[in-house]
């Protein structure tokens, strides 16, 4: 069976303050392991969250690294440097990303490649929008976005967590129905075991407006093997409740 993991993607939010507040609450309330948990902090928290976690079963996360390998890239940040903060998991091709950064598919897949290259998990990302949604096209866009990484990563997507977010209900509070999560989560196992004889291992979370209320019912489902958690996150008891519903 997969294990399922719980990522909190905090987003450009939190202070030094603020964050070790966050950390501990999560620390000390965090239930006896039975899932996987992680925090994807911004990248000048890194040695905070590397240092206030350590020991903790809590696995350090980054949110974005750079395509490139290294070199003149002002302002980029390489998976080696993350690797440097015990980062176990990097998110990659968020819509935010996506959207405000107009990340491709390619760069996004070449992003999965530099993670797995340093021995970093990639969270890879992928989702439609509602406009997406409402012409019929939701299989079709997830389908295009995971051909890209698998195209790219070959036999090596046995190694990546999938995230499917769906983006209209990113930070809306709309949440997709567990049905509706479930049917796209069939879909993209269905295409990861055409490509991999693996696929089976492969973790695919659901994120979008998961919180403390909706989270049992959506990791209920066969094909959902955890969250990528945002806003609720960054409130301790919310995010340790949907830690809770991954039991
Ligand atoms: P949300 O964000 O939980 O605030 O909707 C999820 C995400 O963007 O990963």
């Amino acid at each position: 069976m997969r294990r399922k993991l719980i990522a909190g993607n905090w987003k450009m939010n939190g202070s030094l303050v603020a964050n070790q507040d966050l950390i501990g609450a999560v620390g000390a309330g965090l239930p006896v392991a039975h899932c996987a948990v992680a925090l994807c902090v911004p990248s000048p928290y890194l040695a905070q969250a590397q240092a206030l976690l350590a020991g903790s079963g809590i696995d350090v996360g980054a949110q974005d690294l750079s395509c490139h390998e290294s070199g003149a890239f002002t302002g980029e940040i390489s998976a080696a440097m993350l690797r440097e903060f015990g980062v176990r998991y990097a998110i990659v091709g968020h819509s935010e990303r996506r959207q405000f950064h107009r990340e491709s598919d390619a760069e996004v897949a070449q992003k999965a490649q530099r993670a797995l290259a340093a021995g970093i998990t990639p969270i890879v990302c992928i989702g439609e929008t509602l406009a997406e949604r409402e012409a019929g096209q939701t299989e079709a866009v997830v389908k295009r976005q995971l051909a890209a990484v698998i195209h790219t990563n070959g036999h090596c997507i046995s190694e990546i967590v999938l995230a499917y977010e769906p983006v209209w209900a990113i930070g809306t509070g709309k949440t997709a129905s567990p049905q509706q999560a479930q049917q796209v989560h069939a879909v993209l196992r269905s295409q990861l075991a055409a490509a991999s004889e693996h696929a089976d291992r492969i973790g695919i979370l659901y994120g979008g407006s998961m919180n403390a209320v909706n989270a049992a019912n959506l990791l209920g489902q066969p094909d959902i093997d955890g969250g990528l958690i945002g806003g609720a996150s960054l409130k301790a008891a919310d995010f340790l409740a949907i830690i809770s519903a991954a039991a």
